[in-house]
């Protein structure tokens, strides 16, 4: 039977960046149709393009916590079009890996970051909730 690894209890008892950033540069919010949770995700950039900061609020379960926690740390430093480029793959891999029936909790950040960075870029029409369909 497939067991958390330590890091996904360590972002689940211990989550890194919860909140929202006031006046962010990207904001979203997904939910999914699946299970019902949502997740909000506020980020800041600076003037060469880079993250500062991430916070994330979520409804979700421990999975989606940890995986949230995990995204809002990865995303700190790197440029948006890098942010761009991660996937639910890393954000599962950056925790040592998801049980498979809970992979889906990661595909929440990936979607949610794509949401942010699509407000960042001016479509702001981005922050409404929207249901995903997760595998
Ligand atoms: Fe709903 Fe994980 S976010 S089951
Ligand atoms: Fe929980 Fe997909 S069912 S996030």
């Amino acid at each position: 039977m497939w067991e958390y690894t330590d890091k996904v209890m360590e972002h689940f008892w211990k989550p890194r960046n919860v909140g929202e950033i006031a006046d962010p540069d990207g904001v979203g919010e997904v939910g999914s149709i699946a299970c019902g949770d949502v997740l909000r995700l506020t980020f800041k950039v600076d003037e060469n393009k880079r993250i500062t900061e991430a916070k994330f609020k979520t409804f979700g379960c421990a999975s989606a916590i940890a995986a949230a926690s995990a995204l809002t740390e990865m995303l700190k430093g790197l440029t948006v079009e890098e942010a761009e480029k991660i996937t639910n793959q890393d954000i599962a891999a950056s925790l040592g890996g998801l049980p498979p029936q809970k992979m889906h909790c990661s595909v929440l950040g990936e979607q949610v970051l794509e949401k942010a960075i699509a407000y960042y870029r001016g479509q702001p029409g981005e922050t409404e909730a929207e249901e995903i369909i997760c595998e």
